[in-house]
């Protein structure tokens, strides 16, 4: 690998949330009031958690964001500013809320999320424009759809005009035109981003690297696709590999997506090849869903580190 991990700069363009969590035996109906268990407050948001993922992995990371101007927002910058992540271009909104999360954990290891994005979709094209500058000194921008998507255009546009890495989380499932979708080197969605992307319904393998395609023929060059507890599977114009997932005690699979494109970047940033990349991004994922919450559960490279020698010994 051509670089340290600490030599790399990341700026993260993205959402910020504070996270509601209960664990709850099934979704409620309609018109259903439903009591829950285990009330747990989390920093999160997936912009956020790809910053703190990216930081705790050891690279130099900026977040370029918006929150209210509300206590919950004050506490969601203290937290990322507690992992030496740079906040100078996290803007305070003084009519929306700071985002919010509320996120369901059920007993079979799923979860459901509802997001209001509230100040994260005060964020601007001029916000990133104010931040060009930062921009063009880092070594990869990664985004996500959690912000207006005119935000997610010009951060692609201003990263891929200085000529660095650019990576799309396609999280939360949105539509978002080719246009913008092309101006990532990377577009890395999940099995249900991937069907609201392409139209595609996807069950299994086969479905996810067809449906994949079809963001190679709207003009994507690459498509990491994060299946969840099947791996991760690369798709490009030559080919597609899958990667097997990592085999962990599941407790909460909130910010496994974050941890994995985090843990992606960075890797890239740093010259690793993609096969190398995605398995690192996997072991990063895997561990994120052994931790409740979704900050809480971002590893540090020590971490994934130690978890690559033991899978290593595991026959
Ligand atoms: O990807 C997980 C995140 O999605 C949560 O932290 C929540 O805030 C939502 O944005």
């Amino acid at each position: 690998m051509a670089r340290r991990t600490e030599e790399v700069h990341v700026v993260v363009v993205g959402s910020t949330n504070f996270d509601v969590v209960v664990k709850a035996g099934r979704l409620p109906k309609e018109g259903e009031s439903m009591l829950a268990t285990n009330l747990k407050f989390f920093p999160g948001g997936k912009g956020a958690n790809q910053a703190v993922g990216a930081a705790r992995l050891g690279a130099r990371t900026t977040f370029i964001g918006s929150v209210g101007q509300d206590m919950i927002g004050d506490f969601l910058i203290r937290g990322l500013e507690s992992n030496a992540i740079d906040t100078t271009y996290v803007k305070r909104d003084a009519q929306r809320s700071t985002g919010c999360a509320l996120i369901m954990l059920f007993p079979n290891g799923n979860n459901s999320i509802v997001v209001d994005p509230a100040a994260n979709f005060s964020l601007t094209p001029a916000d990133i424009e104010r931040a060009a500058e930062v921009i063009a000194q880092a070594d990869a921008l990664s985004t996500v759809l959690e912000v207006p998507l005119e935000v997610v255009e010009a951060a692609l546009r201003t990263a891929r005009k200085a000529g660095i890495l650019t990576v799309l989380d396609a999280g939360p499932p949105r539509n978002c035109p080719p246009e913008i979708l092309k101006l990532a080197d990377i577009v890395s969605p999940n099995e249900t981003e991937l069907e609201q992307l392409t139209g595609e319904e996807i069950s299994g393998r086969v479905s996810a690297r067809e449906a994949a395609e079809k963001l190679l023929d709207l003009g994507v060059k690459t498509v990491v696709l994060k299946l969840g507890s099947d791996g991760s599977m690369l798709v490009t114009g030559k080919s597609s590999k899958h990667f097997p997932a990592c085999k962990v005690r599941a407790v909460d699979p909130t910010a496994a997506g974050d941890a994995f494109t985090a843990a992606l970047t960075v890797q890239l940033a740093q010259g690793a090849k993609m096969d190398a990349a995605i398995r690192f991004a996997n072991l990063a994922g895997a561990l994120a869903v052994t931790k409740l919450g979704a900050q809480p559960s971002l590893p540090t490279l020590e971490e994934v580190e130690a978890f690559a020698a033991r899978a290593a010994k595991t026959p």
